[in-house]
């Protein structure tokens, strides 16, 4: 399995304060992305749904270039700090900066023009539409350009850039195939596919690896590991495995709330990591 080290990115930035324990005995391995400006930055955010407090007091500082798994439990609040700073609602407390932006009150369709792209938890491609038809759609959706009758020269340009994207998650082979008959895995693979295509500078996937065989995951595994240098990813997983492969920094969720931080490596050797899942595993047999 890949280490931390060996990604060259993901290493935390110095001023990322702590809220819960930290892991190891103080291992900052110092990075060319330590003098950068975080791409992400989050202070203080929270969100309530009713009674329900989601997410609690979250700081996060994500620099460019970064590869960053948040991982915990079902419920922990991954999905909804995801839906914070991509802006479908906003926090009920803290802020949120993209790209050295104050976004937290901006609406979501501002946020692809500070490049970002995301992915759901639950696929939205259209079944019914080729590989091609779908990142064509998402480049249309990222441009805000209006569907015409006839093909424009923008029309061509970006069939020809979605046909590359879908090459670059080898589904090349399969680019006028239409979506319901492809594998979930190679489905999966169309959602990077797509938030890649638009050339994002910070992509967030929602647990890519879910629903996926042992095969497809190692898969996306290697897929997400070759993703272009200068993207900042971060990843959602369920999956520990993939998690602590793809990423070079892994923050832990639980109950809302941010509890341990650190490589792959202090992740994996961690007790309350442990814990965690120990615990959440056995309301989750039979998923
Ligand atoms: N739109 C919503 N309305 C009400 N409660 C919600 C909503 N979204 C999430 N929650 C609740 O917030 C908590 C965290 O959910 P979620 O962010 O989906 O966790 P995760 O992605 O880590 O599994 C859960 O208790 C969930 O039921
Ligand atoms: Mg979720």
């Amino acid at each position: 399995m890949t280490d931390a080290v060996g990604n060259g990115v993901g290493d935390r930035p110095e001023s990322v304060p702590h809220n819960g324990q930290s892991v190891g005995d103080g291992l900052q391995s110092v990075s060319h992305t330590d003098s950068l400006e975080p791409i992400l930055r989050l202070r203080g955010v929270g969100r309530r749904f009713g009674g329900v407090q989601a997410v609690r007091d979250v700081d996060l500082d994500v620099a460019p270039g970064e590869r960053r798994a948040i991982l915990g439990p079902n419920g922990a609040g991954k999905t909804t700090l995801f839906n914070l700073v991509a802006g479908d609602f906003p926090p009920t407390s803290g802020t949120i900066e993209v790209a050295g932006q104050d976004v937290t009150h901006l609406p979501a369709r501002v946020r692809p023009k500070l490049g970002l792209a995301r992915t759901y938890q639950k696929t939205r491609l259209f079944p019914g539409l080729s590989v091609v038809d779908n990142i064509v759609l998402a480049l249309i959706g990222h441009d805000g350009v209006r569907l015409r009758a006839f093909p424009s020269r923008g029309d061509r340009a970006r069939r020809a850039r979605a046909r590359l994207a879908a090459e670059q998650v080898w589904l090349g082979p399969k680019a006028d195939a239409l979506v319901r008959d492809l594998s979930h895995g190679e489905q999966r693979q169309l959602e990077v596919g797509m938030a890649s295509a638009v050339e994002p500078r910070l992509m967030m996937l929602d647990e890519p690896a879910s629903g996926l065989s042992r095969g497809e995951r190692e898969r996306l595994t290697e897929l997400l590991v070759g993703l272009p240098a200068d993207v900042t990813l971060i990843l959602i997983e369920h999956d520990m495995d993939v998690a602590l492969t793809v990423a070079g920094y892994v923050t832990m969720m639980h109950d809302g709330r941010k509890v341990v931080e650190g490589t792959p490596a202090e992740i994996r050797a961690n007790q309350m990591v442990h814990e965690i899942y120990l615990g959440s595993r056995f309301h989750e047999e039979g998923e």
